[in-house]
């Protein structure tokens, strides 16, 4: 088979970016090694950035977020029992919307094939050729046999063990990477949220985080150390564990329980590769970088690298300009380094680091302080939160 751009992976990164190609006037073709109800169910983010909304709606895939989405104009942070709202519409006239990465999934999936866009999901892309050269090809697995896709250009959107970053040689590429002594627990529960905006828990136990996916559908998570089996977790010990963490002085604030349909342990870790491209082969979101979720930034990157990518291989491809495509690892990396650090701050200054000195938890609790009490201090995590336009 032959296609101008063939991508691996039908996430987020590879899909939006499949689509943009589309209306750019690009062929491309996706290859998903997972099938089509997997990658629509798998629970993964919630938070879209203010940019990021309108990206999708400027690509005309905006309609069902728009529709069923919650716009948040802010969060709330707790610590020693008490409850303070960072309002971002105040301080950044910026806000953010609760939608699933599933029902993004699920809309440009849709969006593709109603297209006739070539999504061809169990395709396990299992090597990469001639990405030095003009003609780089794709063997991948599908239907039980071997084929190959011939292309001008590849995009690996195939996610953190994807194959697409293991294929650049070594001594092209630096990689920078941290990993968090502890993970998070996360649940999907049938109970209207307990919160209208998501709240971010500091707690000398660990953090916790209530986000929703509706009205009637809460997601919910919990620091657990490293390693946790969430087998070892009863619905009671993680509902007892969130209301502790959640837990207000001199309120009659209260959690509520629902039925818990879904339980996942998720690791925390910071990784980047540096360039984003070699050759005919580009990275794009989780192949290229991971941050740790408590920022809400993985979703976001990925998008943002759809879209520049889009931009860099119309130019190049329909136009013969390679300038953009020769800045885009550039152009994407300083998103990405802004997002690796607010990630990182918002992760060291909730969590509760269990090998922390009373220094370090001294050091947090002013830091939070600070950011309830100044409003630069708190302007700072509102502009990162929303997305800082225009990097
Ligand atoms: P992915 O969504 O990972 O998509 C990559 C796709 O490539 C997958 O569908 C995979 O099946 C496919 N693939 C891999 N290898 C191959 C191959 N060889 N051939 C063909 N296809 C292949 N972010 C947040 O902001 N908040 C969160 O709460 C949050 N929770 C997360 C929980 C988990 C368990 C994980 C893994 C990530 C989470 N993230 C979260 C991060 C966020 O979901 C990701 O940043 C986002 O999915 C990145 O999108 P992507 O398209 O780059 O990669
Ligand atoms: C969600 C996940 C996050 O990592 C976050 O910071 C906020 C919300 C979520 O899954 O809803």
């Amino acid at each position: 088979m032959r296609t101008r751009v063939g991508i691996i992976g039908a996430g987020p990164a590879g899909l939006l970016l499949s689509h943009l190609l589309h209306r750019h006037g690009v062929e491309s073709v996706v290859l998903e090694s997972r099938p089509r109800d997997y990658v629509e169910r798998r629970q993964r983010a919630g938070v879209v950035e203010h940019g990021v909304a309108r990206i999708l709606r400027e690509a005309g895939v905006g309609e069902r977020m728009d529709r069923d989405g919650l716009v948040h104009h802010g969060i709330e942070l707790r610590f020693d029992g008490r409850a303070h709202r960072v309002d971002f519409t105040d301080l950044v006239d910026r806000r953010v919307m609760i939608y699933a990465q599933t029902e993004i999934v699920k809309d440009l999936v849709a969006r593709r094939l109603a297209d006739g866009g070539q999504v061809l999901f169990e395709a396990t892309a299992t090597a990469l050729e001639g990405v030095d050269g003009d003609r780089p090809r794709i063997r991948y697995e599908h239907g039980g046999a071997e084929h190959v896709l011939e292309c001008e250009a590849v995009a690996a959107c195939d996610g953190f063990h994807g194959i697409g970053r293991r294929s650049l040689p070594e001594e092209a590429v630096r990689t920078f990477d941290r990993v968090y002594p502890f993970s998070w627990l996360g649940i999907l529960a049938d109970v209207p949220p307990s919160c209208d905006e998501l709240v971010y828990a500091h707690h000398p136990t660990g953090f916790a985080l209530h986000s929703m996916r509706s009205t009637t559908v809460s997601r919910l998570y919990l620091q657990v150390p490293n390693g946790t089996d969430p087998a070892d977790w009863s619905d009671e010990r993680i509902w007892e564990g969130l209301e502790t963490r959640f837990a207000l002085r001199d309120s009659d604030w209260r959690l509520g329980r629902g039925r818990i349909t879904d339980k996942s342990v998720t690791p925390m870790r910071s990784f980047v590769t540096e360039p984003m491209r070699h050759g005919r082969l580009f990275l794009a979101g989780d192949a290229a970088h991971i941050v740790p979720p408590t920022g809400a930034k993985g979703l976001n990157l990925a998008m943002h690298d759809a879209v520049l990518l889009a931009g860099a291989l119309r130019s190049w491809l329909l136009e013969g300009d390679e300038s953009r495509a020769d800045s885009y690892s550039d152009d994407a990396l300083r998103r990405v380094w802004r997002a690796e650090h607010f990630s990182y701050w918002m992760t060291t200054l909730l969590h509760a680091d269990p090998g922390g000195s009373a220094f370090d938890h001294r050091l947090q609790r002013s830091h939070l302080e600070f950011i309830a009490s100044s409003r630069a201090a708190a302007t700072q995590l509102a502009e990162n939160y929303t997305g800082v336009p225009g990097i």
